[in-house]
């Protein structure tokens, strides 16, 4: 039986996350990822979309055959070839999962798949069904579940359900929905798609968010969709995805560890593996993060203002909500800048091995000041520099 006390981290960053221009991986990179992401403890692993080409299929098949831990998945569309490739693909896998997907909203079925609603209950009943012949354990998502027609949804979570899906995902597939909105659909499925819950009590079907981020809301739409009662979450390092990408799982595991007192479930997320698996993505694609980006961007933890760096030598609480150790980055990085203070100056240079007087701090201060009006990025030698102006930069 799935623990309501628990958050399942579905990582879809070889699939979704892959799928996204610059974001193409090899397949060594692939199975290097994927060794990397059962180190950070994700719970389901989406390896691919094994129809969509035989080297996905092969790179799903090695995940499936060298990873243990997580939950290997493989997509498939509500068509029987598909779901024929995803099970060929997973079959090595200790765990395994069929993610069965089919939009549910109007747009989608009349403009993309040109099929009624009735042909889409029938086609969702019979792909799940056949999934279930391959493995026990089977997904299905309503694409475009934040622009479908409630009704219909709900009958189609019911079809689906009662032909065997053990977890059940609600995509904002556009970044389309707001937290209020997200949180009101889970509670909405909740309440009116039987057999979610077994006879003790305990829920027997997961539900599950799938967050992408148009509006720059992926992240906050995710938890707002656990308040609502989802118990998985699919997400992406670095926020990699189509468009403006999927939620970040490094930014939604930080939020469950600072706000534990608003999320009381456990997870099995190594936090300490969140920047190396960063770092890692980041070496396999073709960009990293923006300097500025939550819990591992380079400014993650790096202070400049004086004000900041004074509060931060004081106490890190002032300024800094979780230590960088428990994300995996080394320590807190107090940039040296025009923004900066005379305390922080006198730290470095002591770190460095040249401990000022008062006097001699101030003198060199108003050269550092002098030289931060010219100079962009200051570095070490810079600041030994300061202590023999004649040598110092112009
Ligand atoms: O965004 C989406 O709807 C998807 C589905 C295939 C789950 O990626
Ligand atoms: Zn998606």
């Amino acid at each position: 039986m799935p623990n309501t006390n628990q958050v399942f981290f579905f990582d879809t960053t070889l699939r979704d996350g892959e799928q996204s221009p610059g974001c193409t991986m090899h397949p060594a990179e692939k199975l290097r990822m994927a060794h990397q992401l059962a180190e950070l403890g994700v719970d389901i692993l989406e390896a691919g979309f094994a129809i969509a080409s035989a080297g996905d299929s092969e790179s799903i098949q090695s995940i499936a055959r060298e990873v243990r831990g997580p939950r290997i998945a493989s997509l498939a569309r509500c068509k029987h070839d598909d779901i024929i490739a995803a099970a060929r693909a997973i079959e090595p896998a200790q765990k395994s999962r069929i993610h069965v997907f089919l939009a549910t909203s109007d747009l989608h079925l009349e403009a993309k798949l040109k099929i009624t609603r009735a042909e889409a209950l029938v086609q969702a009943a019979e792909s799940v069904r056949l999934a279930r012949t391959y493995t026990d354990d089977v997904e299905f998502s309503a694409e475009d579940a934040t622009r479908s027609d409630i009704d219909f949804l709900v009958q189609i979570v019911t079809i689906a359900v009662q032909a065997g899906a053990t977890t059940i995902n609600l995509p904002d597939t556009v970044g389309y929905t707001t937290p209020a909105e997200y949180t009101a659909l889970f509670r909405t499925i909740k309440a009116r798609v039987p057999g979610l819950v077994g006879t003790d009590g305990t829920p027997s079907v997961i539900l599950s968010t799938h967050c992408h981020n148009d509006l720059g809301m992926a992240v906050a739409n995710s938890l707002a969709g656990i308040e609502g009662g989802a118990r998985q979450v699919e997400c992406t390092i670095n926020g990699i995805g189509e468009r403006a990408g999927n939620a970040a799982l490094e930014e939604i595991a930080a939020a469950l560890m600072v706000r534990r007192d608003k999320f009381p479930f456990t997870n099995n997320i190594d936090t300490k593996q969140l920047y190396p698996t960063s770092k890692m993505l980041s070496e396999c694609i073709s960009f990293g993060c923006s300097p500025n980006k939550a819990v591992v961007g380079a400014n993650a933890f790096a202070h400049e203002s004086g004000i900041h760096q004074h509060g931060m030598l004081a106490n890190p609480l002032t300024y800094e909500i979780m230590t960088p150790a428990s994300v995996g980055v080394s320590s807190t990085n107090l940039v040296l800048g025009k923004h900066s203070g005379r305390r922080v100056l006198e730290q470095r240079l002591a770190e460095l091995g040249h401990p000022l007087t008062r006097e001699q701090l101030d003198e060199v201060y108003h050269r550092f000041t002098d030289l931060t009006d010219r100079k962009k990025s200051i570095y070490d030698q810079d600041l030994i520099g300061l202590l023999q102006p004649d040598k110092s930069p112009v």
